[in-house]
């Protein structure tokens, strides 16, 4: 055993604020509702489902993850958020589609009380949306202050006692690093010049970050990983994490290649591709902001495989993702994918995957998790990037000098380790020689 973190106590209401509340936001939001009504169960969260193994396998202790770290209560959440279109909630999760009318009645008064509150957009960011519940304001640091202003006013008038910020908004289109990302005092400048390197979402992250709330960012843009808003969440003490929820066929990858790795497998190409019918998929049809998702979805492999190390079995994977928009699909979400793998002497065969999944109801469990793991990170007094929280990521964020990992099971591995050390317990690395010596 070792010291245990200083842990502030999850007293009071924590308030989830969400930009976007769209197909995700909704799902998460109307699942929290039915399972606190005992309606559902929290299927797919691992901080309200997994369990988590404590000292020798003999021991016998195996609490529930929830039971062993003190996270915020379901029934201490409230929601809220920001989005370009006036639905409410009930309303926006109807026309997402993805949940039945059925369960929505069930939580229909609670969802239909949550308004988006009017959003900082700019349509040079995403290109297939528009929507007139948006804020007017001199340059982006007024913008940045209105939503400081909202993010104060909601917590006043919920009696929250602490807050994260989670963008679950749509995909922006592909950014690189610019100067005005380089240091605090640049960012600063260019939001007061409205320097077009600054995109909506950084101007929320910024917001968050500035107040020392948890920012997690969902999608794959460009956001908070930027020096600056690095620099700024060391000052306020801000945990940060993304980018982009690992959900359907990312999942699913970071889950084949680690194996076929492990049992040193070669592999010639692996060709992804999806169909999609929701509002993100028409997003993601605009080749700017499908960029941004090609960039996040395609690192995972090379990471796994590491070529560099194994030029035999994996120099020059042919990788290939398609997304492409098919409406009357909706968010049930159809993924193919087509390994070209070769065993020993070099003999090839095939793997085919095809998932029929819901993108949604697997990225709703991820939302919530995220936004009660950075809760507790932010009591626990841990702050920047919060790399145990890989697990949750397609791109995972990571400290310079490092590389990301994307093996699902070493994620894993690294957040629960990550909780038995907040906790003063033993790290497991299971090595397990205490049981033959
Ligand atoms: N569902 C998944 O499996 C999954 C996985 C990984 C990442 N994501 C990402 O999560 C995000 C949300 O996905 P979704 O399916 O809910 O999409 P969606 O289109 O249903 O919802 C996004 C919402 O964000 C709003 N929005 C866009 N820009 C905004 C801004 N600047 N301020 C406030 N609101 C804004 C839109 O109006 C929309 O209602 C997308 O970026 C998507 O790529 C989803």
């Amino acid at each position: 055993m070792s010291t245990p973190v200083e842990i502030a106590p999850a007293k009071g209401k924590l308030g989830v604020l969400l930009v976007g509340l769209g197909a995700v936001s909704t799902t998460t939001i109307a699942g929290v509702f039915a399972i606190r009504k005992g309606l559902a169960k929290p299927i797919g969260s691992l901080a309200e489902m997994g369990t988590i193994r404590l000292g020798k396998r003999t021991d016998n202790r195996s609490p529930l993850i929830k039971d062993f770290v003190p996270l915020a209560d379901l029934n201490d959440i409230v929601f809220g958020g920001w989005d370009i279109f006036e639905d409410n909630c009930y309303e926006a999760a109807k026309h997402a589609g993805v949940l039945e009318e059925k369960l929505l009645e069930q939580v229909k008064d609670e969802l239909a009380a949550i308004k988006p509150m009017p959003a900082v957009f700019d349509r040079q960011y995403v290109k297939r949306l528009d929507g007139p519940n948006v804020k007017k304001g001199k340059n982006k640091k007024d913008l940045a202050n209105q939503l400081i202003a909202d993010i104060r006013k909601f917590k006043a008038d919920n009696g929250c006692d602490r807050l994260v910020l989670i963008w679950a908004g749509s995909t922006e289109i592909f950014m690189q690093e610019a100067p005005c990302h380089q240091s605090l005092a640049a960012f600063e400048k260019g939001l007061e010049e409205s320097d077009p390197a600054i995109a909506s979402s950084m101007i929320y992250a910024y917001a968050a970050i500035s107040e020392g709330i948890p920012y997690g960012n969902a999608a794959p843009n460009l956001s908070a990983e930027v020096p600056a808003l690095q620099e700024l969440a060391a000052k306020t003490g801000s945990p940060v994490c993304g980018n982009d929820m690992k959900t359907g066929q990312t999942l699913i990858k970071t889950v084949i290649a680690p194996g076929l790795k492990a049992r040193m497998i070669g592999v010639r190409g692996w060709y992804s591709t999806n169909i999609l019918g929701n509002r993100d998929g028409e997003v993601l049809d605009d080749p700017e902001s499908f960029k941004t998702k090609e960039e996040s979805k395609k690192g995972a492999l090379d990471y796994i495989f590491q070529p560099h190390l194994y030029p035999d079995l994996y120099k020059d994977i042919s990788h290939v993702v398609r997304i492409n928009y098919y409406p009357p699909r909706g968010d049930n979400k159809e993924g193919w994918d087509n390994i070209d793998i070769f065993g020993w002497l070099g003999y090839p065969m095939q793997l085919k995957i095809n998932f029929l999944c819901r993108d949604s109801i697997l990225a709703a469990p991820i939302v919530l998790d995220v936004a009660l793991f950075l809760d507790l990170a932010k009591r626990s007094g841990m702050k920047g990037i919060q790399e145990w929280l890989s697990f949750y990521f397609k791109s995972p964020m990571y400290a310079k000098d490092l590389y990301p990992e994307h093996d699902l099971f070493i994620q894993l591995m690294k957040l629960k380790n990550t909780l038995r050390y907040i906790m003063g317990e033993e790290l497991i690395t299971h090595l397990g020689r205490e049981y033959y010596d």
